[in-house]
């Protein structure tokens, strides 16, 4: 089994590569996958850069170019949900675009017009050992399951905050689980995203990521350290 893992940012990739016995170097389309093994799993480690479109290429080639069996995405999120603290952790139980807007046409918000499915469902069995290990770590009251909302948007607003909720009532947001699940659903890839709180994507957002975004890095690679124990 290969286990496809993949970060945004290099903050929530950086202890994983460090931690893995990195066993080759593969760059495609300006992407380094590193691939290894990890907890005693074999597995390839990405990069994908910030947004949908560069998490959906990323994901599409980790997925055609090394044929992983599972995808899980590990980072960072701003809190929606006002008892969601930052530190803890949100897995996915679905996502949606939330930057997808074809109103227009009698749409509603989200849903991507032509296809059968704009609410991407996690893999049920992922989306069960990744709060596992998230309780065991981090206990039952830090660790939540949902809907996550990703959108090409640093979400930093209470307007924005309570439009999300009341539109989507999305968990915590982010700028690429949505494209990896989206992705994932077409390729017929289970997958999970794994996101640890770095802020309440209020008017301090950009702040408090800044301060919390290793310690929530960390947080999301011990519940991946968790997971490919379990595996
Ligand atoms: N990632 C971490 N915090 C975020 C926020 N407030 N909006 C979008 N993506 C984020």
């Amino acid at each position: 089994m290969l286990i496809g893992i993949i970060g945004a940012m290099n903050e929530e990739v950086i202890q994983l590569k460090e931690t893995m016995n990195l066993k080759e170097t593969k760059t495609i389309g300006g992407y380094e996958f590193f691939k290894g093994e990890l907890y005693g799993k074999n597995i390839v480690l990405v990069e994908c850069g910030i947004g949908k479109v560069n998490a959906a290429l990323c994901s599409t080639l980790l997925i055609e170019a090394f044929n992983v069996d599972k995808v899980l995405f590990t980072g960072v999120a701003g809190a929606l949900n006002p008892e969601i603290n930052i530190g803890d952790i949100v897995v996915s139980t679905d996502l949606i675009e939330h930057d997808f807007n074809a109103t227009a046409f009698g749409y509603d918000f989200g849903v991507i017009p032509r296809m059968e499915n704009s609410k991407f469902k996690a893999d049920k069995d992922l989306v069960e050992l990744a709060k596992e290990a998230g309780e065991k770590e981090f206990g039952k009251e830090r660790v939540w399951t949902g809907t996550i909302l990703s959108g090409d948007e640093f979400v930093a607003s209470p307007e924005k905050i309570k439009w999300l909720r009341d539109t989507f009532n999305g968990e915590c947001t982010e700028m690429e689980g949505a494209a990896v699940a989206h992705v994932c659903e077409l390729l017929g890839k289970p997958f999970v995203i794994i996101r640890s709180i770095s802020d309440k994507a209020n008017h301090d957002a950009n702040m408090n990521f800044d301060e919390f975004v290793k310690l929530a890095a960390q947080n999301s690679k011990l519940i991946i350290e968790g997971m490919l124990n379990q595996l």
